[in-house]
């Protein structure tokens, strides 16, 4: 193994710069490796420019460090690129100006930073003659095949503060106070900061729920002498019989972009005689520095990566298994992404404790 690409593709997440740091060193401590850079995702191998050599000087400092100094791109997949050419937007098919550039360079590994839909084009790429090695990545944790994405539990913390600060706030006030976070059609973000933060409601993509029942919680709170109420809603939730709520439609330039459910909770509620307020925390749960468990994950996963590839497991996946990193196929972690089992602990437990789901 002589030369490795890295690269970082679809919504940032913090950790991503701690993986390409353990995937830099390990590459020119064990393998004396040259390790290069693709800039914006896939779109670094279209760019003037878009490739760039990684040193040691090159990462030195940047674990702490959120976003990630490779850039990224949002729904960037190269079989559907909507790229603006000849002052025209338009959507193209790039994954052979990919392949070009990959083999230009003489990659004999890449390492593919994302999330689902980075890491089926890369699954693509495979069956073109990529040597592709997959490293998961998501704040909103949806990735089968392993326990944990690093990103996920710094986005958890600062989810979880946000509603700690909210408490007090609508302590004081007697207010209802929602939280809308993060998690398009996977509600970890939310289950898991809002057990944490003590939301009294937490209405997930999971668990369709109804307004009613948030109603009749609050309502059951405060016959118990509960003057407040925190409400936490993933931006993916659903009323039942209804959709979910998107703040910009899409059309042929923009993929359609969630967001208001929280606002329409909050209306309802303060509709039926409860005061509300809605914070909406968006992306400030994906920026800044990871936490240390992000660190130390994505640490583990840039190193495996790279061990993963001196052994030729291309098409192939690191993950985190029964706290052990592992790795498996590309293809396995996609077929299917992974949701919250409404019927696991977690959700038991939350009920157990009073929290209700909206479904009652
Ligand atoms: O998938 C990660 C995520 O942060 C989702 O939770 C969210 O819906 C989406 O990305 C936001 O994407 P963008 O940064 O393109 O608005």
């Amino acid at each position: 193994m002589k030369r490795i690409g890295i690269l970082t593709g679809g919504g940032d997440a913090p950790g991503l710069n701690a993986v390409i740091r353990a995937a830099v060193k390990t590459a020119l401590n064990e393998y004396d490796c040259e390790v290069f850079g693709i800039k914006n995702g896939y779109d670094g191998f279209l760019e003037e420019d878009g490739i760039i050599p990684l040193g040691l000087d090159t990462v030195r400092g940047i674990l702490p460090r959120g976003g990630t100094i490779l850039g990224a791109v949002n729904r960037g997949n190269p079989y559907t690129r909507t790229l603006i050419r000849n002052g025209k937007e338009e959507t193209v098919n790039v994954a052979d100006e990919v392949l070009a550039g990959v083999q230009r360079l003489g990659l004999d590994a890449l390492l593919v930073l994302g999330g689902d839909g980075t890491l089926s084009s890369a699954h693509e790429f495979y069956k073109r003659g990529i040597p592709v090695i997959g490293v998961p990545k998501t704040i909103d944790n949806d990735i089968g095949g392993t326990e944990i994405t690093f990103g996920f539990d710094t986005a958890l913390n600062i989810a979880t503060e946000a509603l700690d600060r909210l408490h007090t706030t609508a302590e004081s006030h007697r207010r209802v106070m929602v939280l809308e976070l993060m998690g398009r059609d996977a509600g970890f973000i939310t289950l898991n900061a809002g057990v944490s933060g003590g939301a009294d409601v937490i209405l997930i993509p999971e668990i369709p729920f109804s307004f009613e029942s948030i109603v009749k919680k609050i309502r059951s709170r405060n016959e118990k002498g509960a003057s407040f109420n925190l409400i936490a809603v993933s931006e993916g939730a659903k009323p039942r019989d209804g959709a979910q709520v998107y703040s910009r439609a899409g059309d042929e330039a923009f993929v359609p972009r969630l967001g208001g459910i929280g606002q329409l909770v909050a209306e309802y509620v303060e509709g039926q005689g409860y005061e509300s307020r809605v914070t909406v925390l968006g992306h400030v749960q994906r920026g800044g520095t990871p936490t240390a468990f992000d660190r130390w994950l994505a640490t583990r996963y840039g190193a495996a990566a790279v061990r993963l590839a001196a052994r030729g497991g291309f098409d192939r996946m690191v993950a985190l298994q029964k706290g052990e990193i592992t790795d498996i196929p590309i293809a396995d972690a996609i077929k299917e992404p992974k949701r919250v089992n409404v019927n696991s602990d977690a959700v038991i437990t939350a009920r157990n404790i009073g929290i209700s789901f909206g479904d009652e």
